[in-house]
């Protein structure tokens, strides 16, 4: 059964009824950018052709049901318990946050029941909390006829995250989720939130963008996530700037003259050669040259790898094994500590650089990893 029609059926069992619609949110994978959104810099992510469906419907009684298939209990809430972060936890927080984010936001959300399905694995690093938000989001918009323009929907989901779940991300994910647009790329400007659809015209290029599923347990990601944060602000304010964004690359030698420490100038020196590499990529890209972007992914790899200090062993096996397989470029994407690569490879040669991969996996002996091929998609949508 595909994903609307679990979905469905989940919503009919749990509630007996029919839903009123059905809305879907997809994943995401940053093409290249990565620790510069919440440095008010610049990404290049695109939404996936896998999909969270909520289907949905009013409920009287000023409360919330959600049902989600990785759960058989669904969890039910009120304004009390959405109005207190970290009163709703697990899956549902997602849930609960975006009901918080509207009624502080100043709506009148509805009461709904729901149900939850997805393609889009958990904890893999393509944003399967920023596509539950925008799903649900998008159902209690269109539910409760409120007065709130999509351009403003990603600040609000990330606002559920940030501060009902408790996770200090940036405004990418969101972004990606919910503007997404089939055969583009969605070059964001985070300080100004301007965005450009970019023509990613895979299949004229032939080629094909390889996602590997690096398998990595998650280890310390969001303790070091919020650390690596803090010491870019910790930077900015010591440089006198708003955001790292503000160093621009010709002056990256003089800022980092300026910092006390070598940590401290590697983590600047990854985000300011990573927003140039941002825009040179977005040029190439423009200027139709697909191909030619991959040494600029594999550069932000070893960025990450070197300067930022973000990757696994698995994830840095996955890029060095995708690149003896004749990949053009290859990177992690997403937070880091695991989750997943994309490589860029012939159209042709997707399933030789997977292979080439699992063969490195097997090697090494870690658990098999992951493979598919994607293409960029649409953002998040009412399915009817
Ligand atoms: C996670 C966060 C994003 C972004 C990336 C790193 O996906 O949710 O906001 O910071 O990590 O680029």
């Amino acid at each position: 059964m595909n994903v609307a029609d679990r979905a469905t059926a989940g919503f009919r069992q749990r509630y007996g009824v029919e839903p009123a619609g059905r809305w879907a949110a997809p994943g995401r994978v940053n093409l290249i950018g990565e620790h510069t959104d919440y440095n008010d810099g610049f990404v290049l992510p695109f939404a996936l052709p896998l999909r969270t469906v909520v289907a949905a419907a009013p409920a009287p009684g000023g409360r919330w049901t959600v049902w989600s298939e990785l759960d058989d209990e669904p969890v039910e809430f009120g304004a009390a318990e959405a109005d207190e972060p970290g009163r709703v936890d697990g899956w549902a927080a997602y849930v609960a946050g975006v009901v918080w984010a509207l009624r502080a936001d100043g709506h009148d959300v509805p009461g709904a029941r729901l149900a939850v399905a997805s393609d889009v694995p958990v904890g893999s690093g393509l944003s399967s909390s920023a596509a539950i938000e925008s799903a649900v989001l998008a159902a209690l918009v269109d539910l409760g006829g409120l007065d709130l323009p999509a351009g403003r929907w990603p600040r609000l989901a990330q606002r559920a995250e940030n501060d009902y779940v408790g996770a200090p991300t940036g405004i990418m994910d969101q972004s990606a989720v919910i503007r997404g647009r089939a055969g583009h790329a969605l070059f964001l400007d985070c300080r100004t939130e301007e965005v450009e659809q970019i023509p990613f015209d895979l299949d004229g290029a032939g080629l094909a963008v390889l996602v590997i599923d690096s398998r990595a347990p998650h280890r310390h990601a969001d303790g070091e996530y919020a650390a690596r944060r803090r010491s870019c602000e910790q930077a900015a304010a010591t440089l006198g700037v708003t955001a790292l964004r503000d160093v621009p690359v010709a002056d990256l030698d003089a800022a980092l003259a300026r910092l006390g420490d070598d940590e401290t100038r590697r983590r600047v020196r990854h985000v300011v050669t990573e927003n140039q590499r941002v825009l040179d990529t977005v040029a190439l890209l423009r200027a139709g040259r697909v191909r030619d972007t991959g040494p600029l992914l594999t550069a932000s790899h070893a960025s990450m790898r070197d300067d930022f200090e973000i990757t696994v062993p698995e994830i840095d096996t996955a890029v060095e094994a995708a690149l003896s397989a004749g990949a053009y470029g290859a990177r992690m994407t997403g937070g880091g500590f695991g989750g997943c690569v994309l490589a860029l490879v012939d159209a042709g040669a997707a399933d030789a650089v997977a292979a080439a991969v699992t063969e490195a996996y097997a090697e090494r002996g870690f658990t098999a990893p992951g493979t598919l091929t994607v293409q960029p998609s649409g953002g998040a949508t009412r399915l009817g």
